[in-house]
C-alpha cells in the first residue's frame, strides 16, 4: 500500500479553506451553543478571529505531527468535523461528568509516558511514547466516530494499526482478549461530582477480542487533525475502534494486557444492561436510553446545526468487520 503526502484541508490556515459564509455560520453556531448553555469554555473564542489554529486554548500543548494519509481511509461520506468542536465536546469521566472537560483534562501529566504490554505474549515490552512513534510508521486516517449517546463526528486520526503492535509482541495461542487500562490517579483525575467519582470503577478499562484487535481498522491514535492529541482526546495514546461505540476507545492508555478470558470493562461494570462488551454500532439494538436508529452529526450542515441521519450497521464499516461476527 502506498501512503500519500498531500496537505489536508484541516492543516491549511482556515482563512484559505473557509468561505466567508461558513465563517459567519460558525459564529452563529457558537452563539447557539452558548445560548443553549453547552459551549461553556468556548465562550472566549467567539470574539476571536476565524482561524481554527488561533484556538490555542483547547489545543494547548499539541505539536504538529507529519504522517501520510492512508488512501484507503482518506475520506468518508461526510465532512470532517470542525476541530474546535471535537476538542470541546468530549467524554473523559476522569475529569468530569459533562462534555466540557477539556480544561480539567489539562491536569493530565503526559511527560515520560510509559505503556506496559504484558500478559499472554511472547515478547512483553514497556514502551515509552518515542519508542512507539519511531517503531511503528504513523499514518493518518479519517474515520467516522459514533458515541452510544447517538451523536457522531468525523475525525482525522493519526497513529498506527493495532495489528503492528500484535506483530511485535506476538500474543500466544492462549490470548483471546486484550484489556486496555487508562491512566488514573485520584489526586489528578478528580472525576465527576455526580455520581461521586469514588463510585465509578476507575481506572477506566476496556477490551477487545484479539481477532478484533487484529482487524485492519483497529487503531492506536497518538494524534488528531495532524498534531499530537490534546489531553481531552486522551493524550498521548488512545484506542480507536470505529465500528464500535466510542466508549470502546480507551483514552490515555498505560497498560495493554493479553488475557484468556473476557475482561470486565468500566461501563459494563457500572451498568451491565446498557453497555455490552461487544458494543458494535447496530441501529436495531436499542440502548435503554438512546434509540440507535438515528444519529446526530455534530457540526454538520448549514449553520452547523446537528443533522439527524439514519445509523449504519457497524458504523458503515461492514465490509471490513462483518466477517468477525458471522
Ligand atoms: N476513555 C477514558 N479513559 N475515560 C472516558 O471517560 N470515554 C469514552 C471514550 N474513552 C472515556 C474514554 C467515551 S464514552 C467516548 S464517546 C469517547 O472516549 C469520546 O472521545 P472524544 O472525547 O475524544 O471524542
Amino acid at each position: 500500500m502506498t501512503l500519500i503526502h498531500v496537505p489536508k484541508p484541516w492543516q491549511l490556515p482556515e482563512r484559505i479553506v473557509t468561505s466567508e459564509e461558513a465563517f459567519l455560520n460558525r459564529r452563529r453556531f457558537m452563539k447557539t451553543l452558548i445560548g443553549a448553555g453547552i459551549a461553556g469554555s468556548v465562550l472566549p473564542l467567539v470574539g476571536c478571529q476565524q482561524h481554527v489554529t488561533d484556538a490555542e486554548v483547547p489545543l494547548q500543548g499539541t505539536k504538529r505531527l507529519n504522517a501520510a494519509m492512508n488512501p484507503a481511509f482518506a475520506q468518508v461520506d461526510r465532512p470532517v468535523t470542525n476541530e474546535l468542536l471535537a476538542a470541546t465536546y468530549n467524554n473523559f469521566y476522569e475529569f468530569g461528568g459533562n462534555k466540557n472537560i477539556w480544561k480539567n483534562a489539562q491536569a493530565l501529566p503526559t511527560e515520560d509516558w510509559k505503556i506496559e504490554v504484558t500478559g499472554l505474549v511472547n515478547h512483553p515490552r514497556t514502551y515509552d511514547l518515542d519508542d512507539l512513534v519511531t517503531k511503528f510508521p504513523l499514518e493518518e486516517r479519517v474515520y467516522r466516530f459514533r458515541c452510544v449517546e447517538a451523536w457522531a463526528m468525523v475525525v482525522p486520526w493519526l497513529g498506527f494499526p493495532m495489528n503492528a503492535l500484535l506483530k511485535e509482541v506476538e500474543p500466544t495461542s492462549q490470548a483471546k482478549f486484550v484489556r486496555f487500562t487508562s491512566y488514573f490517579d485520584r489526586n489528578v483525575t478528580k472525576g465527576p461530582t455526580f455520581p461521586p467519582s469514588q463510585f465509578l470503577p476507575f481506572p477506566y478499562h476496556e477490551g477487545l477480542r484479539v481477532d478484533e484487535m487484529a482487524n485492519e481498522l483497529a487503531f492506536f491514535a497518538v494524534g488528531i487533525y495532524s498534531h499530537t492529541l490534546p489531553k481531552q482526546h486522551g493524550a498521548p495514546i488512545r484506542a480507536v475502534v470505529p465500528w464500535k461505540y466510542g466508549f470502546k476507545g480507551a483514552k490515555s492508555i498505560v497498560k495493554i494486557e493479553f488475557i484468556d478470558t473476557q475482561p470486565a470493562t468500566f461501563w459494563n461494570t457500572l451498568s451491565p444492561g446498557e453497555y455490552k462488551f461487544e458494543s458494535n454500532v447496530e441501529p436495531e439494538v436499542s440502548h435503554p436510553r438512546w434509540s440507535q436508529k438515528k444519529e446526530r452529526l455534530i457540526g454538520s450542515g448549514r449553520d452547523f446545526e446537528w443533522q439527524e441521519v439514519p445509523t449504519t450497521v457497524y458504523n458503515g464499516y461492514g465490509e471490513y468487520v462483518a466477517k468477525l461476527y458471522s
